[in-house]
C-alpha cells in the first residue's frame, strides 16, 4: 500500500497518526509495543512530533486524547554505524535527542546497538543476543517487531542494506555487520528475514532525489542485490510507503 502526501508537513501527521494507531493497537493486544526505529534524516521530524504529544494534529487523532504508550514501547534500530552513542552519526543519537530525552521513556525499553564496540561484527553478536533476550525467542524463531520504520537512500539502500551487500542473503543471522565500499563506515544492520517478520513495515521518504529509487522500489522489477529496499516484502505482515510528493513524483499512478 501506498499513500502520497501533499507536503512535508502532511506527511508527517500521516506518520504520526500511523505509528501511534499501530503502537495503540499493539498495545491494546499484547500489553506492549515493540518498534524499531529507523536512522537517516528523514524520521526525525516523526520523532520530534511523537515526543511533543501535544501536537497540532492532536485534534484530528481518532483517540479522545493522543497519548502515545511510552511506559510499554520498547525501541530498537534498524541499523547503526560503528561509533559511540554521542557521535553526529549515531542513530541511537538522532533517535535520543530528537524523542527519546524529551518523552517519558524507561530508561531499560531503549534496546540501542552499541557502537562502541571494538568491531561490527561484536555489535551485531551483542545485539542480536539482546534481541533474543528481549523476545524470548529461542532456536530459529525470528523476532517480530511491532514496527519497522524505514527509509530509504537515492540508491535504493535500505537500514545499512546497501546495493550488493552479502548482507542482503543472510537467512540464518538477525544482525550482521557491513561496511560500505563508498565510505569505508562499519555498520551493524538487521537482516531481511528479521524485517520481513515484521507485524508492520513503514517506509518513510521524502524529497525529489528518492523520486527515481521510489519508482524502481514500487514499480520496478531490480533485484534486491541493485535495489535492497525491493527485500523488504512482510511474510505476514503490513508494507506501507508514506511518501511526499516528489518522492512520488516518478510513479505511473
Ligand atoms: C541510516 C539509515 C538509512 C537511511 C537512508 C535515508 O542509518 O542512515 O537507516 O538507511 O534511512 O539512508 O536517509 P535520509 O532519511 O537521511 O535520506
Amino acid at each position: 500500500m501506498l499513500r502520497v502526501a501533499p507536503d512535508p508537513a502532511a506527511l508527517y501527521r500521516d506518520a504520526v497518526e500511523e505509528v501511534t494507531r499501530i503502537a495503540s493497537e499493539a498495545v491494546r493486544r499484547a500489553g506492549v509495543f515493540t518498534f524499531a526505529l529507523a536512522g537517516g534524516s528523514t524520521p526525525r521530524e516523526l520523532y520530534r512530533l511523537l515526543a511533543a504529544g501535544d501536537s497540532p494534529f492532536r485534534a484530528r487523532l481518532p483517540w479522545d486524547r493522543f497519548e502515545f504508550p511510552w511506559d510499554r514501547t520498547h525501541f530498537f534500530w534498524g541499523d547503526e554505524r560503528l561509533v559511540p552513542p554521542d557521535h553526529p552519526d549515531s542513530n541511537f543519537r538522532m533517535a535520543r535527542d530528537a524523542m527519546l530525552a524529551i518523552a517519558p521513556v524507561p530508561p531499560d525499553h531503549v534496546h540501542r546497538i552499541r557502537g562502541e564496540a571494538e568491531d561490527a561484527a561484536t555489535a551485531a553478536a551483542d545485539y542480536e543476543q539482546e534481541l533474543r533476550r528481549h523476545f524470548g525467542a529461542g532456536g530459529d524463531a525470528l523476532p517480530r517487531f511491532d514496527l519497522v520504520l524505514l527509509g530509504m537512500g537515492a540508491d535504493g539502500h535500505t537500514a545499512s542494506l546497501f546495493p550488493g551487500s552479502p548482507a542482503l542473503g543472510e537467512t540464518a543471522r538477525w544482525a550482521v555487520a557491513v561496511r560500505r565500499a563508498e565510505d569505508a563506515i562499519d555498520r551493524v544492520t538487521l537482516t531481511p528475514p528479521v524485517f520481513n517478520n515484521a507485524a508492520h513495515v513503514v517506509f518513510l521518504v521524502a524529497g525529489a532525489a528518492k523520486a527515481a529509487a521510489v519508482k524502481q522500489a514500487i514499480e520496478g522489477d531490480a533485484p534486491p542485490e541493485r535495489l535492497p529496499s525491493r527485500a523488504i516484502r512482510p511474510l505476514r505482515g503490513t508494507l506501507l510507503w508514506l511518501l511526499e510528493r516528489e518522492a512520488a513524483a516518478l510513479l505511473g499512478r
